[in-house]
């Protein structure tokens, strides 16, 4: 892993960058600006001391005052603003104005202005103050000309000089002062952002730990959350994921061994009867008895394999639904003529009745192998002779099944659970599947199967969507307004 793969060091490089970025910025751009404007401060003061002076020379020079006094006045004005103070004589020199020679210099040299007099000549050309920056002697100097004029006529030039070093000093400290500072604010800057990431880099290392264990199939070790800042929030969410990931895990695993034990029964009895088959020498109708029973319990496993594969449809939301318009009564008339034999055989009464058109839009095989779980468990959870009646019914939302039995109902603390998987209220042989695909099959269909029970009834309830009503000559008027009377001729089935 290269050195800038880690988040601490890409983000302490990226404040680092940034400091020093803003630091560069100062030193590079806001500190020539300062220098400048400095500058241009001192020009305007120069200007104005140039302006203000002026009069006194003027005067001196008009009226022929000897050298000497010239140059004591040239001296005055010198002390009285604290820069140097040169008067040059202007004369034409090719057709142009310009200055030609020391006057007066409060200097100690005379030829202290050297160069091209730069600002004296534009003063003198333009015919007012002008003041510049010029190199003298190897000295940045800022300079300032006023031009004196007689009769009309301008005739010399007052250049009013003053050395731009203090500027420059100032300016050199304040950069020496911004690199000290700057240097402060990096080092303070990438001790603060290798702190911060490294406390962010922490708490993520804290998450991969934790997802690595998630990983190994460990559920147990939810992250403590310290904040509630965006790591805080996925530390949450990733408790929450593990919560679930922990619940289906244990689920799973309470499946499996569900599914083993309920499949090792049939499994077990079988070889014990092929056993007996093979070593007992069994009479005729002992061995007519061992068939019918190997029968049952191979009916069992195929009862059982089927329910499991429906499962896993169900889980991998694999099971693929057709959805049309299904008459509830008279799928359930078909399913009764169906489960005729098996009622007579429990001497029960089975009758279908209907009020209304109930038609549903839903799949109709799956309607069906709802219809059937029901009345199975109508027949096998209920005393013999128990009557059970179908009921379909349009309500207001919903076209309804109902599938009611006479029997001893559930007992209160297990209605909430018939719906859970391989759950079995009683010792009859069934394995606890049934309800749990009814429900979830209701449910795809946008349905729902809802059970009612109490001492002497039972009822489970299957709503589903309503098809669009059909539009046919008097469909349904007659229908709708017949109680509940058995429609069909199905008489109870009695042995
Ligand atoms: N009509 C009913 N009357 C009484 N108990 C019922 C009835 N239907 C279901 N049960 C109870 O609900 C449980 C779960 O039903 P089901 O999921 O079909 O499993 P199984 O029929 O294999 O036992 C049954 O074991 C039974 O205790
Ligand atoms: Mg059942």
């Amino acid at each position: 892993m290269s050195r800038l793969d880690t988040l601490r060091n890409r983000l302490v490089l990226l404040i680092f960058a940034i400091t020093a970025a803003a630091i560069g910025f100062v030193y590079l751009y806001v500190v020539p600006q300062l220098e400048s404007s400095l500058t241009a401060e001192k020009l305007r003061r120069l200007e104005r001391l140039g302006i203000e002076g002026a009069p006194q020379l003027t005067s001196a020079l008009r009226a022929g005052t000897p050298d000497a006094v010239v140059a004591k006045a040239v001296r005055e004005i010198s002390q009285d603003t604290e820069t140097r103070v040169t008067l040059l004589a202007a004369g034409d020199q090719g057709g142009v104005l310009a200055p030609e020679f020391v006057l007066a210099d409060s200097g100690d040299e005379p030829t202290a202005i050297q160069g091209s007099y730069d600002s004296a000549s534009a003063a003198v050309e333009a015919g007012t103050a002008r003041s510049g920056v010029e190199t003298i002697a190897g000295e940045r100097v800022g300079t300032s000309a006023v031009p004196i004029a007689d009769d009309g006529e301008i005739r010399w030039v007052a250049v009013l000089s003053s050395p731009l070093d203090d500027v420059e000093d100032n300016v050199a400290l304040i950069r020496r002062q911004i690199l000290i500072a700057g240097a402060i604010a990096l080092a303070a800057a990438s001790l603060a952002g290798f702190w911060a990431a490294g406390a962010v880099s922490r708490r993520l290392r804290r998450l991969r730990r934790a997802a690595e264990q998630v990983a190994d199939g460990d559920f147990t070790h939810p992250i403590p959350i310290d904040s509630s800042d965006e790591l805080g929030q996925l530390a949450r969410t990733f408790n929450e994921m593990q919560r679930r990931l922990a619940r289906l895990d244990s689920a799973r695993k309470e499946f499996i061994a569900n599914a083993s034990h309920e499949l090792r029964t049939p499994i077990f009895s079988l070889g014990g009867f092929v056993e007996l088959l093979e070593t007992e020498k069994p009479s005729a109708t002992e061995r007519k008895q061992f068939m019918g029973e190997i029968r049952g319990q191979i009916d069992r496993l195929q009862k059982l394999t089927a329910d499991l594969l429906d499962l896993s449809k169900l889980d991998a939301d694999a099971m693929e639904l057709r959805s049309e318009p299904v008459d509830l009564k008279e799928v359930a008339r078909e399913l009764a003529a169906d489960f005729r034999p098996a009622a007579r055989l429990h001497r029960s009464k089975l009758q279908v009745r209907g009020r209304g058109a109930a038609v549903a839009m839903a799949d109709p095989d799956r309607v069906a192998q709802i219809i059937r779980i029901l009345l199975d468990n109508a027949l096998a959870h209920t005393a013999r002779g128990t009557s059970v009646t179908v009921t379909a019914v349009r309500g207001n939302a919903s076209a309804e099944l109902i599938v009611g039995d006479e029997g001893r109902g559930i007992e209160p603390r297990s209605v909430e659970r018939v719906f859970d998987r391989f759950y079995t209220g009683d010792t009859s042989s069934g394995s606890g599947l049934g309800l749990a695909i009814a429900a979830e099959l209701a449910e795809l269909m946008d349905g729902e199967l809802e059970v009612v029970s109490q001492r002497g009834f039972t009822a489970f309830t299957l709503s589903l969507p309503l098809a669009e009503p059909i539009q046919g000559p008097g469909a349904e008027a007659g229908a709708r307004d017949t109680g509940p009377e058995p429609v069909h001729g199905e008489q109870g089935s009695r042995a």
